[in-house]
Order: structure tokens, then C-alpha cells, then sequence
């Protein structure tokens, strides 16, 4: 294997000798794409740092709907805008909330939709926290119950799936056990197992309004800087029965998706989220990038290093290209 016998140019010659040796492939199958769904009618506003990505009052869901199924985009997870909030969440476990009402909505309109809900109090708690505010600290086991309960209602309103993004510890086990207590044994959970408290979350705090009112998440959120410690995260949720780990972010993370994978049998999934996509549309915006290009190069590394399954704001895009490709 030396040069001048050697050659690896050879292999690169022409696209259908390339095409032949890529290790890599995406699929419109790898796609869950992110919805966000906001309470009254006739909405469909424009998340300003999010290029191209809008919240949608239920009435106003039905063409974006359609357009997922025509790309064949399997899977979207939902994120909930709610009007009514409270210290402790409460809006999460109403049957008549926006995400619940927006499942049964979009089931309607494509039954065979994967639809995946996130399980988290931010959304819905006054001060933006994940969970029970008690003396200015999150009482993590207080939050478990609460957090199963949004859960159970998500999936008797119709969820095929249920990820829990709070980061409380438990959490999963709990989750679990509240299912199978209900007999929706059935009804897989896709554990945010590693989630880092991130500033690439930025425009998705916008676009839900979500912010902590004080405070951060770092009590709860990973230091950016362990690695081990995610991997003691991730081994907890497969011990308490998660049926596919997550990693999120992506793109800074991409050692932590490798490692996960090589240690793991799950399915591993990656959140590309909303920072690492405003990133690549501000810089295509100004003509500094080749979005398609860059935007395909993203989603590629992220299943190289190996997610199995890649959350994205870019799906629709990608699914378009990928079918053009075809
Ligand atoms: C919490 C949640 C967040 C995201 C998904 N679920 C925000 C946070 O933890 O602060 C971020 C997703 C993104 O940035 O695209 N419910």
C-alpha cells in the first residue's frame, strides 16, 4: 500500500466510481423534523433567527402537513407555544393543550405521520424552568411526576413516541414505568440522554419563549466540557429501558455521538439544533456559504460520526436534494 503502487486517487476518478466507495449515506429516512405548534387561529409567524422555519396555530398546520408527506420526511417531534402558564407547568398534562389538540390535528391530516412529542415543563412554566422552582432550585423528584403525567397525556392523545428533553434524573424510569402502568408498554421513549447546556439553543428559546426568566440550566444541562460523564448519562437512560439515545447538540458534540455509538447497541439519534441551522442560513444569506452544499457536508458528518437518526430544521431542504439525487 505505497506509492507509486498505491494510488487513492484511483478510486475518486468519476462520480459513479465515488458513488460506488461512499461509506456514508443519508436518507430522507434518518429526518424527524421539529414542528412548532401555537395556541389561536390563523397564525403562521415566521421565527426571525430561523430562516424559513414558523410556528402554526393548528388551523393553519394542513399545507405543511402535506408538504412533509410528499417528501416522505417519516417523523416530525412537536414543541408547544402556550398561552397559559403557571410556576409548576400545568398547561403540559391538559388534554386539551396545544400539543395534545395538535397530534390528534395532524394525525387527522396524515395518520401514518411518526409523530414524536418532547417532554418538558419549559414550555409551559412561568420562570422557563424544566421543572418545580422551590427556593430558587429545580426539585428534581417533585418534577417526575409531573413530567410522567405530560408524558401519559401526550400518548393518550395519540403520540407514537415520547422524548423526554428536561434532564431530570429518573426521569426515563419513571417515564417508563407510567406507560406500562397505562398499557402503552407499546410506546417507545427516545431519552434526550445527553444534552449539554448549550448557547446553540439561542434561536430555539425565541422561537418557543422559553427562556429562563433567572437563572440558567446548568444545574441540570451537561458541562460542555465532559465526556465521560455523558457517557455515564447515557448508560443510566439504557439501564432505565430508553428505546433510542439522543445527543444533543450535534456539530460540537460529534466526539460524544462517536463514542455513544461505538459503546451503545440503541439506535442513537442527533438534535442538529437550532443555532448549528441559523449559523449556516445567516452565512448562505450573505453568499459566505454553499447552503445546499454545507447544509448536506453537515448533515453527513453528523451520521458519519454515527447517528442513526438526525433531528433537523434542514429536512425538508435535505429531502428535496436527496430526491433530486436519486
Ligand atoms: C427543551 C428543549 C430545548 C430544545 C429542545 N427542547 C431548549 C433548551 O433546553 O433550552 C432546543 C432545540 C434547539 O435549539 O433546536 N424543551
Amino acid at each position: 500500500m505505497k506509492f507509486p503502487y498505491y494510488r487513492a486517487r484511483r478510486l475518486r476518478k468519476n462520480e459513479v466510481i465515488r458513488s460506488m466507495v461512499r461509506e456514508t449515506h443519508l436518507s430522507v429516512n434518518d429526518f424527524i423534523y421539529p414542528l412548532f405548534l401555537i395556541e389561536g387561529t390563523n397564525i403562521k409567524n415566521h421565527i426571525e433567527s430561523m430562516p424559513g422555519v414558523f410556528q402554526y396555530s393548528l388551523d393553519k398546520i394542513k399545507d405543511e402537513i402535506e408538504e412533509i408527506k410528499e417528501l416522505s420526511i417519516p417523523a416530525v417531534i412537536l414543541f408547544g407555544i402556550s398561552a397559559k402558564k403557571d410556576n409548576v407547568g400545568s398547561e403540559a398534562c391538559n388534554p386539551e393543550g396545544i400539543i395534545q389538540k395538535g397530534i390528534q390535528v395532524i394525525k387527522n391530516i396524515h395518520p401514518d405521520l411518526y409523530v414524536i412529542t418532547d417532554i418538558c415543563l419549559c414550555e409551559y412554566t412561568d420562570h422557563g424552568h424544566c421543572g418545580v422552582v422551590e427556593k430558587g432550585e429545580i426539585d428534581n423528584d417533585a418534577t417526575l411526576e409531573l413530567l410522567y403525567k405530560e408524558a401519559l397525556s401526550h400518548v393518550k392523545a395519540g403520540a407514537d413516541m415520547v422524548a423526554p428533553s428536561d434532564m431530570m434524573d429518573g426521569r426515563v424510569a419513571a417515564i417508563r414505568k407510567a406507560l406500562d402502568e397505562e398499557n402503552f408498554s407499546h410506546i417507545p421513549i427516545m431519552s434526550y440522554a445527553a444534552k449539554f447546556a448549550s448557547a446553540f439553543y439561542g434561536p430555539f428559546r425565541e422561537a418557543v419563549k422559553c427562556t429562563p426568566q433567572f437563572g440558567d440550566r446548568r444545574s441540570h444541562q451537561m458541562d460542555p466540557a465532559n465526556k465521560r460523564e455523558a457517557m455515564r448519562e447515557v448508560l443510566l437512560d439504557v439501564e432505565e429501558n430508553a428505546d433510542i439515545i439522543m445527543i444533543k447538540p450535534a456539530l460540537a458534540y460529534l466526539d460524544i455521538i462517536h463514542m455513544v455509538r461505538e459503546q451503545i447497541s440503541l439506535p442513537v439519534a442527533a438534535y442538529n439544533v437550532s443555532g448549528e441551522f441559523s449559523m449556516i442560513k445567516a452565512a448562505a444569506e450573505k453568499g459566505w456559504l454553499d447552503y445546499e452544499r454545507v447544509m448536506i457536508e453537515t448533515l453527513i458528518s453528523i451520521k458519519r460520526a454515527g447517528a442513526d437518526l438526525i433531528l433537523t430544521y434542514f429536512a425538508k431542504d435535505a429531502a428535496r436534494i436527496l430526491a433530486k439525487m436519486e
